[in-house]
């Protein structure tokens, strides 16, 4: 819990919690990673996306490696737990392994992956996938706002956007993937029960839309004469609102970024990028609802004259969190004295990435009102506890 206050007051904001991916306030939450994976005698190193590696290594050279890890980077104004707390509650476990001098026939990998919410990029799990070794070379060209490319940041943090394929953790090697995480949603702290089995991590869909029409004085064009991209945008967004509200869809649906362009408040707008947020544990719904959600945009924007550009910028199936490690980790749960709850992620994580080399097991841990990319985040010592206490009979019992 130090830990965790003392990352939290790490940021690029004085009065809120932000790092985000290759920030001068991200560079020094990660130095100061290291330096406690140092201190607990890890064998630690830096790969080229900026992932913090600490590896505790197994009695058998030839062993596989099981990856204990999570994210440290945040959203705007995020909490203190997203993310962190999977970190350093890893090296939490990994010092007692240390000091309790246990032998494991596996190595123990930690990590703490430098972008896993896509906040500059728009695309998340940038570090999970360079440890995957699902990280595609176009990445390196994306540019965030400011245009800057993701190769710059690379080279700004002293990495090799060419050698990023090496940092793989090769397919052969991953004997498992383990995270634990805050459930971000209400069942936990609803039913008063300190963590909870992840069955599966949903999908999700990140669109970036354009919508184009003409500028205009305020004052003189005349309503029925506007083409308003803004106005366009409002009637997407409702729309979409009530589209994900009608249940039947199975969808989740968001749209957290608008940007007007050459914005004034005595110009039509004509030309407006938000973002859309789809979301679902479903495959079918999510592809479903995508291909409803462009048709209702086209719609809108015949209706009004209205450009809409529909530039899909992720996509990532729902993920099954694997049988035998889910197994083993209920049973942790069960004997450790705790009702096994089993919940499905609607939250994106690192699990989602690893999924194409190693089988996953995530374990969440209860959060106050399940509020969580809000700085009301919160969770209580007796339920980091509890989750030590499960994990640590996890990692004690684990086996292929
Ligand atoms: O967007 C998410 O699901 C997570 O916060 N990365
Ligand atoms: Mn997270
Ligand atoms: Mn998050």
């Amino acid at each position: 819990m130090t830990r965790i206050n003392e990352l939290a007051s790490i940021s690029e904001e004085k009065s809120s919690i932000t790092r985000i991916f290759g920030t001068a306030a991200f560079r020094e939450s990660s130095r100061k990673v290291l330096e406690w994976m140092n201190e607990a005698g890890l064998k630690t190193s830096i790969d080229n996306i900026g992932n913090i590696k600490g590896m505790l290594p197994g009695s058998d050279p030839q062993a596989k490696t099981l990856v204990i890890a999570s994210h440290i980077d945040t959203v705007r104004n995020a909490g203190k737990f997203d993310g962190p707390l999977g970190v350093l509650m890893g090296l939490d476990l990994l010092e007692e392994i240390i000091k309790t001098k246990k032998q494991f026939p596996f190595h123990i990998l930690l990590v703490a992956f430098s972008d896993e919410e896509g906040v500059r990029f728009h695309t998340t799990y940038l570090g999970s996938k360079v440890l995957a070794g699902s990280f595609e070379k176009d990445l390196l060209n994306k540019k965030d706002d400011q245009k800057i490319s993701l190769q710059q940041v690379i080279t700004e943090m002293g990495g090799n956007g060419e050698k990023i394929f090496a940092d793989c953790l090769p397919p052969d090697q991953w004997l498992g993937y383990f995270e634990i995480h805050i459930e971000q949603g209400p069942v936990l702290y609803e039913n008063d029960i300190p963590v909870a089995l992840v069955t599966s991590i949903a999908g999700q869909i990140r669109v970036e839309l354009k919508f184009r029409g003409i500028a205009g004085h305020a004052g003189t064009v005349p309503m029925n004469m506007r083409q308003d991209a803004l106005c366009a945008a409002a009637d997407f967004i409702l729309e979409l609102e009530k589209f994900a509200g009608s249940n039947s869809n199975n969808v989740v649906a968001t749209v957290g970024k608008l940007h007007i362009t050459h914005a004034a408040s005595n110009t039509i707008p004509a030309e407006v990028v938000c973002s859309l947020d789809l979301r679902s544990a479903d495959e079918n719904s999510l592809s479903y609802s995508s291909e409803q959600i462009q048709l209702f945009c086209e719609s809108i924007g015949r209706k009004r004259d209205i450009n809409i550009e529909w530039k899909l910028i992720q996509q990532t199936k729902p993920v099954i969190c694997d049988d035998n490690m889910s197994e083993q980790l209920e049973h942790s749960i069960r004997n450790a004295g705790y009702p096994v709850l089993k919940l499905v992620s609607g939250a994106g994580h690192d699990g989602v990435a690893v999924s194409v080399v190693s089988p996953v097991a995530m374990l969440f841990v209860k959060c106050y009102k399940g509020i969580s990319h809000n700085p009301l985040e919160n969770v209580e010592l007796k339920d980091i506890a509890a989750a030590i206490k499960v994990s640590d009979n996890f990692i004690a019992g684990f086996k292929e």
